[in-house]
């Protein structure tokens, strides 16, 4: 009832505050600020003290109420994730004491702009339900609140970002490709189909003959954009949604196209890590981080068949992988943890891998093809040069029950000005999953869509 009489107000005499957000707060210190952001935690200390934790996504800022302003009715019913306005000065703290930035706004006047509930509604009983990770999608949305699951965001957003720097230095131009397809690429078995004005199309699972299709009107280009992929299995990996970043090259070589890889991975972590900002955020997630080392291992296929061999990495039924046989996810898994590093798979049989992979010179059995192994995740890049030759191409499709005449546009660029070329396919999600150790892919984009999950 006390409390409810204090009324609180903001001193005409003090100067007027500046409105900006917390990532603007060290230049603003010793000035007068106000900040808008969520409770994120608090603690009360005494009587009259009161410690807060303001969030408002751009950062995290430590507020100190003392006095009558820890007294109010609003102050002690104080709920977190309720959003309030803080007015003060943000000084540095002396040394012993730490915050967020070092640095602290002494409050002269708040007001609460909206309460979260509090009791059996409380945020906190709402995400105590890590028992069951299905819960947890369900809360995703709340979920991006904590402070890993928006330092995973705040990367994904850098790291974009590094890839697009990346790709302009290198003189690519980037493309937005359509999603709605009626072509396959990757093989039938994954394709989302639905109706298109009374026909049946597809959602795109990658942009790549659409990007070989650039070669000769912007040459060397890049997209970063969603495919889909109606993947039946349950795994850390795949999403049926995820953000592809695919490039394609003109005049190059199989060795070109491998260096290009290992290249662009190495400088996009180099670029995200240049910022001290989002370089906290990765060793938040992932403490042991360390910097690749170059060249990365190269491995052809069939010795990886050896490999595993060697190392007794069977099937489930205690058999061998033999030549010609897919590695799936797990014998990868195995292999890559063991070897530890970074390792370029080469050269895989044509039976296996898709219809427009040129086949190498000196073994008509494999393709010049090539997947990026990272440890803890596996596979994040697959890349190959392309068919050059009219008739191979024919072949291909054939081999793969692929009918030519939908692709009429693709096998034109064999046809108009044909050249050796290649390129890759990145997923995103996987390349976080590596960079911040991440157990699945899931963590690793805002609402994750995988089997049996449309939602939020
Ligand atoms: O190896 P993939 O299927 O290759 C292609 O789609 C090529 N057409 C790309 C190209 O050359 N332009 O897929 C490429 C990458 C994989 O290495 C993996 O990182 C990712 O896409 N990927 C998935 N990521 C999450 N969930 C899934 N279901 C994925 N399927 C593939």
């Amino acid at each position: 009832e006390e409390a409810k009489s204090i009324v609180l107000k903001e001193d005409p005499s003090l100067p007027p505050a500046k409105k900006i957000k917390i990532s603007q707060a060290i230049e603003n210190r010793d000035h007068r600020v106000k900040v808008s952001g969520w409770v994120h935690r608090q603690r009360t200390q005494g009587k009259d003290m009161k410690f807060i934790v303001l969030r408002d996504g751009a950062g995290y800022l430590q507020c100190f109420l003392s006095g009558r302003l820890c007294h109010s009715y609003d102050a002690l019913t104080l709920t977190l994730e309720s959003t309030i306005s803080v007015y003060g000065i943000i000084s540095e703290l002396p040394e012993g004491k730490t915050a967020p930035d070092n640095h602290e706004l002494r409050v002269d006047y708040w007001e609460v702009i909206h309460k979260a509930p509090g009791g059996d509604d409380a945020f906190t009983n709402q995400l105590n339900s890590e028992a069951d990770p299905s819960v947890l999608y369900d809360l995703r949305h709340l979920v991006i609140r904590g402070e890993n699951a928006s330092a995973a965001l705040k990367v994904r957003s850098s790291v974009l970002k590094s890839f697009r720097d990346h790709f302009a230095s290198k003189d690519l131009t980037e493309i937005t490709p359509p999603s709605m397809v009626q072509t396959q690429v990757e093989g039938g078995s994954t394709l989302f189909s639905l109706q298109y004005y009374g026909e049946m199309v597809y959602l795109t699972q990658t942009a790549q003959l659409y990007l070989e299709t650039c070669l000769p009107s912007l040459g060397d280009v890049y997209t970063i954009s969603e495919s889909f992929r109606a993947e039946k299995s349950h795994t850390r990996r795949h999403l049926s949604e995820y953000t592809h970043v695919e490039a394609e090259m003109a005049f190059i070589t199989f060795d070109d196209l491998i260096e290009t890889v290992e290249d662009m991975v190495c400088d996009v972590v180099d670029r995200t890590l240049a910022d001290p900002k989002i370089s906290q955020l990765v060793y938040q997630l992932n403490p042991n981080f360390k910097k690749l080392e170059r060249p990365f291992m190269r491995l052809d296929y069939k010795d990886a068949i050896q490999y595993l061999k060697d190392h007794n990495i069977t099937k489930d039924d205690g058999t061998f992988y033999e030549f010609g046989e897919d590695i799936p996810e797990a014998p990868e898994r195995a292999m890559i943890d063991k070897i530890g590093k970074p390792v370029f798979l080469c050269r895989f049989p044509a039976e296996i891998k898709a219809f427009y992979m040129k086949k190498c010179v000196d073994d008509r059995r494999v393709t010049e093809s090539v997947d990026l192994l990272m440890p803890t995740v596996g596979e994040i890049v697959g890349a190959s040069m392309r068919i050059t030759d009219l008739e191979e191409l024919l072949e291909g499709y054939k081999r793969e029950g692929i009918e030519p005449t939908p692709y009429y546009w693709y096998t034109d660029q064999r046809k108009f000005g044909t050249c050796e070329h290649g390129g890759f396919g990145l997923g995103l999600e996987r390349f976080l999953a590596w960079l911040l150790n991440r157990k699945t892919v899931r963590d690793c984009c805002l609402y994750p869509r995988f089997t049996e999950r449309c939602a939020p």
